[in-house]
């Protein structure tokens, strides 16, 4: 039997909070990804999308704990110390940021940044690691690689760096790449360009992602299989297309609703009402309750739990379990 290049079980992140308390973010994740498979993770804004990102990464800020276990191939990364963790960063997996300016070194070549990793972890010479970096600028389809290899962030445009961000990412041809929003800052051509390489990735290098969007369009795009968060919670996973075609959550229907449609001229779009509510003010029952259309007096009696409706397919939903079931 083939064994899952990750699997999260009953992850829980919690913050420092001023009063000396710990609030809790992220509850109750459990994820499984095998080698080549693809995971969109969508939800609004502070919906702990980032923070199982960094937690997967080993990178979460110092006010952030994790218990629970992170196995990548069945090593937990969560009992790991620093030193083993930094050879699994990188090696095992590759992270790919939002903003990459913020992740690039702003005094050293862009050839040079993507070399470094090769020189340090693998034992090239300086020499070799910079012609594999060229190589890597190729592979990212950046424009005359040779040249602009020898340049610095600062002289490239958001497109290029990006592209840069993904060749350091892919010099250790990790097994797993998480992408946290890669292309929200960039224009909608350059994005699709992004798009495309990692997708070639996927599909010819056989690595597995894991895709942050808040884009359901990216992620229809992208990944086979889609979880949604919201207020730290799984509130839906499945396979994209079922969870895109015949959502279960009422919070995943209202966000599909707020996604712009093409042939829908003079449609209003959709917002979901209210907002995200802070941590420390979720509301009593189920996190989505008072903002859920479809809200029942039962919803504010106990959170509901995460329910497979089928292999593969969960909900965290009372409604929706009444309707799977009647
Ligand atoms: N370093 C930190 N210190 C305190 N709270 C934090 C920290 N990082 C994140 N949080 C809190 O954790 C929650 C989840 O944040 P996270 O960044 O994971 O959200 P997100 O889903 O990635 O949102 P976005 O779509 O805006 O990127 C938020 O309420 C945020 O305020
Ligand atoms: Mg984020």
């Amino acid at each position: 039997m083939v064994s899952p290049l990750l699997q999260i079980e009953d992850l829980a992140i919690f913050i420092d909070v001023a009063d000396g308390g710990r609030q809790p973010i992220l509850t109750d994740i459990d994820a499984t990804l095998y080698a080549g498979e693809t995971l969109g993770i969508v939800g609004e804004s502070g919906s702990g999308k980032s923070l199982l990102s960094l937690a997967i990464m080993g990178l979460l800020p110092p006010a952030a704990h994790a218990t629970g276990r992170i196995l990548l191939e069945g090593r937990d990364l969560l009992a790991m110390d620093e030193n083993t963790l930094c050879t699994v960063r990188g090696r095992s997996i590759g992270m790919i940021f939002q903003e990459p300016l913020t992740a690039l070194n702003p005094s050293m070549t862009v050839g040079d940044q993507i070399a470094e990793g090769l020189v340090v972890q693998e034992g090239l010479s300086w020499q070799a690691a910079r012609r594999e970096a060229i190589t890597l600028l190729d592979r990212v389809r950046m424009p005359d690689a040779t040249r602009l290899s020898r340049t610095y962030p600062h002289a490239l445009s958001g497109g290029q760096r990006q592209r840069v961000g993904i060749a350091i990412a892919l010099a250790m041809k990790p097994a797993l790449m998480i992408a946290d929003e890669p292309t929200t800052a960039l224009d909608v051509t350059v994005q699709a360009e992004v798009l495309d390489i990692l997708d070639d990735l996927t599909r010819d290098a056989g690595m597995a992602l894991i895709l942050v969007s808040h884009d359901l369009g990216v992620i229809a795009r992208m990944c086979a299989r889609t979880l949604v968060l919201y207020a730290g919670r799984r509130m839906e996973e499945g396979v994209t297309r079922d969870v895109l075609t015949s959502p279960l959550n009422p919070y995943t229907r209202g966000l599909l609703r707020a996604v712009p449609r093409r042939h829908a001229s003079g449609a209003r779009l959709q917002t979901i009402p209210g907002a995200v509510p802070s941590f420390a003010a979720l509301p009593p029952g189920c996190c989505f309750s008072d903002r859920c259309p479809d809200v029942v007096t039962a919803c504010h009696s106990g959170e509901p739990a995460w329910t497979l409706v089928r292999p593969g397919r969960g909900v965290r939903c009372i409604r929706a379990l009444e309707e799977a079931t009647s």
